[in-house]
């Protein structure tokens, strides 16, 4: 009997819950569907934050409460925290930010699997209740140590090359097996909390360990596969308390994760396997200096001759990556774009599905500047219009643009499908210096006839070019 609820009502309320969960469920999905268009997002989210607060008042309401007081500290502490985090985080900090979620969500899911475990006698958990609670704990658990690897790495806090040693493979699939050995005899005495808290120290290992050897670069989409793994982890916790919403919203992240990860690797044309068990990457030509570089040479142009090229051409094609984002050069480019449209210029975006360093992070940034989203084309699209494009300034991005992906079979980047900039007119590339991009190799479009290079932080180069925009 809940003493929240009034006699009369007693007889409908698992019906009421029920219903309540499956309003939460069709909002998430509407929620999720949204999110695909930068136009509709924002109303995504609030639909999914209405679902999530459905569910969670709903739960309170049905489950028996042991201490309100310590429910409502939780959340204005969990709340305070997220709200902070939230608005003081850079862009380029995302995310950092995603995978210390991603470790929290997934250490909770783990935490009160296990507390139901402790709770309630263990022998009367059914082999398939033990299963979900083996999968809660491997999953949620692996995925706290592994974020906090990866949030470790993109932060510089340990470096990002990879951590190997000689046979670590084999002490890796030794772990993983122990870990299996472990299930199985904990299957077999389900009553032995010793050898549950063995297992858990076990999952926490394979976490740091599958992490560790995997480079700071390919961080992004170790976090969207942790994602998803903290889906999982939760929906194995429901199916342990036997909440049909935590099952749903936790296979809602799960498999959303799981595509994202799968559209990044997609997109870099490399195997997820590949991501997880290869190394990548090449040495480059890491010089620093702008000018040269083993032995090529590159042209450099003046504000003032850009802004002529910029101001007469017909189209103009804006190529964002990174850099962008490092330099928080938005608002600086969409003033120029503005500058040219304002002379009559046909003036695009064209965006890689992985510039920056994070899914969107390109429509996140030029959304916050305004830039209308019409004006946004995506790869095939603009690859279409940029033979017939007189003038392209790559600003920040280095690897998206990178002919070596369509020409160099010996390439590491080479079969990822890039922006073909290399085909229009003539192109101007902004960054500070001749470093790689992310991939850490070479990049031949800065040694290429059509290509100029404009030294110097995106943002104040942009500056540079407004200004003698405004002087013709
Ligand atoms: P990158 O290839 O990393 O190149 C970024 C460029 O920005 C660098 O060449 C850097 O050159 C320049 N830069 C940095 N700070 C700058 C500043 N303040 N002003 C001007 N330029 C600056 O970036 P990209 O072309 O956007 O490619 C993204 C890469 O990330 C791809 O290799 C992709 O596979 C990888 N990746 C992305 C994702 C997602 S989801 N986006 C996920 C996984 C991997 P300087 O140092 O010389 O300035």
């Amino acid at each position: 009997m809940n003493p929240l609820v009034p006699d009369f009502l007693s007889d409908f309320v698992p019906t009421l819950i029920h219903l309540s969960y499956l309003l939460a469920s069709v909002l998430f999905i509407l929620g999720l569907k949204r999110l695909s268009s930068p136009a509709t997002a924002r109303s995504g989210n609030r639909l999914a934050a209405l679902g999530m607060l459905i569910g969670v008042a709903v739960t309170l309401f049905n489950r028996e409460i042991i201490s309100f007081q310590y429910i409502i500290a939780g959340i204005l502490i969990g709340a305070v925290i997220g709200a902070v985090l939230a608005r003081r985080v850079k862009m380029t900090s995302m995310p950092e930010l995603v995978s210390m979620f991603n470790g929290f969500g997934g250490i909770a899911s783990a935490l009160v699997a296990s507390g139901e475990y402790f709770r309630i006698a263990p022998a009367v958990f059914a082999t398939q209740e033990l299963t979900a609670l083996a999968v809660s704990l491997l999953v949620g658990t692996m995925t706290f140590t592994g974020s906090l690897v990866a949030f470790a790495k993109l932060r510089g806090i340990i470096g990002g090359a990879p951590v190997v040693y000689p046979g670590y493979k084999v002490v890796n699939t030794l772990v993983f097996v122990a870990f299996l050995v472990f299930t199985s005899l904990f299957f077999l005495d389900p009553g032995n909390t010793g050898l549950y808290l063995v297992l858990a120290g076990i999952a926490l290992l394979i976490g740091l360990l599958l992490v560790l050897p995997i480079g700071g670069a390919d961080m992004p989409v170790v976090i969207s596969l942790l994602n998803s793994l903290t889906g999982l982890a939760a929906s194995a916790t429901g199916f342990v308390l036997h909440n049909h919403l935590l099952i749903v919203s936790g296979t809602l992240v799960g498999a959303a994760g799981l595509i994202l990860t799968l559209i990044m690797c997609k997109a870099m044309n490399r195997p997820l396997f590949n991501v997880l068990f290869g190394s990548f990457g090449g040495n480059g030509v890491d010089t620093g200096l702008p000018g040269t570089a083993g032995g090529k040479t590159v042209k450099e142009v003046t504000p003032s001759d850009l802004a002529i090229m910029a101001a007469y051409a017909r189209r103009v094609v804006i190529v964002p990556g990174y850099g962008l984002a490092v330099a928080q050069a938005q608002h600086a480019v969409r003033e120029v774009a503005d500058m040219l449209e304002a002379r009559k210029v046909d003036v695009r975006y064209g965006i890689h599905p992985v510039a920056g360093r994070m899914p969107g992070h390109m429509n996140v940034l030029l959304a916050e500047a305004n830039v209308p989203y019409p004006q946004l084309f995506d790869m095939d699209d603009i690859n279409k219009e940029l033979p017939k494009s007189d003038l392209v300034l790559v600003i920040g991005a280095n690897d998206v643009v990178n002919p070596d992906a369509r020409l160099n079979t010996s390439s590491p980047i080479y079969g990822m499908p890039i922006l073909n900039v290399d085909q229009a007119q003539n192109v101007v590339i902004f960054k500070r210096s001749l470093n790689t991009g992310y991939a850490g190799i070479d990049n031949q479009l800065f040694y290429a006839d059509n290509s100029y290079l404009f030294f110097g932080d995106a943002k104040k180069s942009l500056e540079l070019l407004q200004e003698s925009l405004k002087g013709l």
